[in-house]
C-alpha cells in the first residue's frame, strides 16, 4: 500500500521539484540535537563495528589517495558536505590544500570546534567560490538530491573544476533497497531523530544525469557488498 509519505515524495519527484525533497534533509540537519546525534551515531558504529567503520573510512581515502594525486603543491580541493569535517581532515594529513563546507550551519560549527575552516556551501542553490579546483570530494551527499538536483550539483561542480580536475561522489545504491525514495530517520543504522528525505540511486540512471554534463569521462565502481555506488568524474 502506498502511504502518505511515499505520495508526498512521488509527487514532488515527478514534477521535477528541485530541492523540495533536499530541503526536508537540510532541514533536519539545522534541528537542535541532530547533528551531535548524526557524529555520536557515528562514534557509537565506530565503537560497535570498528571492522566496519575502519573499512568505510578506507574506502573514502583509498579513493582520496588514488584520484586526488599528482597535481602539484597549489592545487585546491573542495569538499561539498563535509558532515563533522573527518575526510577533510584526512585530506589535511595527506598534504592537500582542502575547504570543507557544508549547507548545515550545526555541522559548520563542529567542524570549527574540532580546528577547520569550513564555509558555508548549498551545493545545489549557491554560486561556488571562483577559485577552480582540482578535485571535489562529494561523499554520501548525494544521498539527500533528488535527480535534478543531482543534474543542477553536477553543472556546479564542473564549472569549479579546473581542466583534468576530478570529482567523486557517491550514493546509495538502489540495487540493496526496496523502495527508490523515503523520508525516514534511518531505520537501524543511522537513527538521528528527525527525517530526513533519501534518495537511491542505480548506476544506469546515474549516467543518465551525468550524460547532461559535459565531463570527458565517468567512472563508477561498487563498494560495501554493493550498498555503494561511487562515481569518478574527470572534466577535460
Ligand atoms: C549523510 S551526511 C554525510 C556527511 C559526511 N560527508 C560523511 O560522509 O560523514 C550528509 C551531509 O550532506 C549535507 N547536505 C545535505 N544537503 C546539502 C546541500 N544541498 N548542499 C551541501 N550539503 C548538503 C548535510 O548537511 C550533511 O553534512
Amino acid at each position: 500500500m502506498v502511504g502518505m509519505v511515499e505520495l508526498f515524495v512521488l509527487a514532488h519527484e515527478r514534477r521535477g521539484e528541485m530541492s523540495v525533497l533536499n530541503d526536508i534533509a537540510k532541514r533536519a540537519y539545522e534541528l537542535p540535537g541532530v547533528v551531535t546525534n548524526y557524529l555520536a551515531n557515528k562514534i557509537l558504529l565506530e565503537s560497535c563495528n570498528p571492522i566496519r567503520a575502519e573499512r568505510e573510512a578506507d574506502i573514502a581515502e583509498g579513493y582520496i589517495d588514488k584520484y586526488f594525486t599528482g597535481f602539484g603543491s597549489e592545487a585546491q580541493f573542495l569538499e561539498i558536505g563535509s558532515g563533522g569535517g573527518d575526510e577533510a581532515r584526512y585530506m589535511m594529513k595527506r598534504g592537500l590544500n582542502v575547504t570543507p563546507s557544508d549547507v548545515s550551519t550545526r555541522f559548520i560549527g563542529e567542524m570549527e570546534s574540532r580546528g577547520l575552516k569550513p564555509i558555508l556551501l548549498d551545493a545545489i542553490n549557491d554560486k561556488y567560490p571562483s577559485q577552480r579546483y582540482s578535485g571535489i570530494f562529494c561523499w554520501r551527499v548525494f544521498v539527500h538530491f533528488t535527480p535534478e538536483d543531482v543534474e543542477m550539483a553536477l553543472w556546479k561542480i564542473y564549472d569549479a573544476l579546473e581542466h583534468g580536475g576530478v570529482a567523486i561522489f557517491s550514493v546509495i545504491n538502489r540495487k540493496a533497497r526496496h523502495v527508490d525514495s523515503e523520508i525516514v530517520d534511518f531505520p537501524g543504522i543511522f537513527r538521528v531523530y528527525a527525517k530526513r528525505y533519501f534518495r537511491y540511486y542505480q548506476e544506469e540512471q546515474l549516467r543518465e544525469i551525468i550524460k547532461k554534463v559535459p565531463f570527458a569521462s565517468v567512472e563508477c565502481f561498487e563498494e560495501l557488498e554493493a550498498e555503494w555506488l561511487v562515481f569518478v568524474l574527470r572534466k577535460k
